[in-house]
């Protein structure tokens, strides 16, 4: 009998398919599908599980973060701190704001901002360092709050791929000024289409946000401020709400399956990032080996898909060549090897084996 192939991700509903149909059904039902009850719910749920002050629901990560920046008076003429490992979008939240992204290299073991390299960017343009928890490991947040701190800057958690993590202890979004989450359908918690949040303390920042997401009105026929929409609709948040009460478990999980492909992989030709917070709630788990081609092909022989997180830096990226050239040869070293392995709540321990046996099998050019 041949062996099923492992896909990188599977996005259809287990456990909480009920919850998904009754969900969607209790929307159509109600016939209210904008800035409704299921939305006003799902932020007062998410802000809980999250230790948020208040959560805007919004209709993507990147509008978060550039609703957050705006809402923050950051603009043209104003410079943000981030990182040149990331998904894309945090630097386009950075271009769409009117800013301009200036890019610092990552710490070589942890991959996220290093603040070393943030302290040698910061000068009189500097609005905000906007670090990522990459993977799911936050970035070194009590080295960057100081900084910022003693600059008087704003910091902006990039959470998009770190929902209920934590750093130090401390969850990931409440140290900064105000905090972005994605519920794009590949995220830890993830919707049946787009989604976003803002997660914020500072309830002033929070009303603007309120306006900004909806053509700047303040009540009905009152718009004080140009502003386009951005919208979280019930039908997602409601799809949300079914899925937030197993976010917990689906992170435990994650947090196992991890477990297995670390001990599994010491001794093989990969290397393994190390987790440096046990706060880490592995959105992905990337691995590096400067053969990473062929062992993409090597695992996909086996028919075991694997993805790419991220193979050009941010900086490298044509959408970014008005900005000033930064030097960040760690990010570009980093992605020349990175390969991401398949990991969500659904993957089981056999399939997790069949990765560690496949890549055990194979002789790339770190071992030794
Ligand atoms: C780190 C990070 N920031 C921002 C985003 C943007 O989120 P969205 O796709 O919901 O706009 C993503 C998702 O791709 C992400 O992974």
């Amino acid at each position: 009998m041949t062996a099923s192939p492992i896909p990188w991700v599977d996005l259809r509903p287990r456990e909480d398919r009920a919850a998904v149909d009754a969900a969607i059904r209790r929307v159509l039902d109600r016939g209210w599908y904008v800035l409704g009850p299921e939305v006003d719910a799902f932020e007062t749920e998410f802000a809980q599980a999250t230790s948020s002050g208040q959560t805007i629901a919004v209709a993507s990560g990147t509008d978060a973060l550039t609703l957050i920046l705006r809402a923050l008076g950051i603009g043209p003429g104003d410079e943000v701190i981030t990182t040149a490992l990331s998904a894309v979008y945090t630097a386009q939240a950075v271009m769409m704001s009117g800013a301009r992204p200036v890019f610092a290299d990552i710490d070589p073991e942890r991959l996220t901002l290093d603040p070393a390299a943030v302290a040698t960017l910061v000068g009189p343009r500097t609005a905000a360092v906007m670090p990522v928890h990459l993977y799911g490991q936050p970035a070194d947040l009590t080295a960057i709050r100081t900084l910022t701190q003693r600059h008087g800057l704003a910091l902006i958690e990039d959470c998009c791929q770190a929902h209920l993590g934590t750093c130090d202890g401390v969850p990931v979004g409440t140290t900064g000024d105000a905090a972005a989450y994605s519920f794009y359908p590949t995220k830890n918690l993830g919707a049946l289409g787009d989604g976003g949040a803002v997660c914020t303390g500072n309830g002033e920042l929070a009303a603007r946000i309120r306006r900004l997401r909806n053509g700047g009105q303040t009540e009905r026929d009152q718009h004080t401020e140009p502003a386009s929409h951005s919208r979280l609709d019930e039908l997602q948040a409601a799809v949300l709400r079914a899925r937030l009460p197993h976010l917990r478990d689906w992170t435990t999980r994650r947090r196992v399956l991890a477990g297995r492909y670390r001990s599994g992989l010491v001794g093989s030709a990969v290397r393994v990032p190390p987790e440096l917070d046990a706060g880490h709630v592995y959105h992905l788990f990337p691995i590096r080996t400067a053969a990473r081609d062929a062992l993409r092909a090597h695992l996909r022989a086996q028919d075991i898909d694997t993805l790419v997180h991220f193979p050009v830096p941010i900086p490298a990226q044509p959408a970014f060549a008005t900005t000033t050239p930064q030097s960040c040869p760690l990010a570009d070293a980093v992605c020349d090897e990175l390969v991401s392995l398949p990991l969500y709540p659904g993957l089981d321990d056999a399939a997790v084996d069949r990765v560690l046996a496949a890549v055990a099998d194979w002789s790339g050019p770190d071992r030794g």
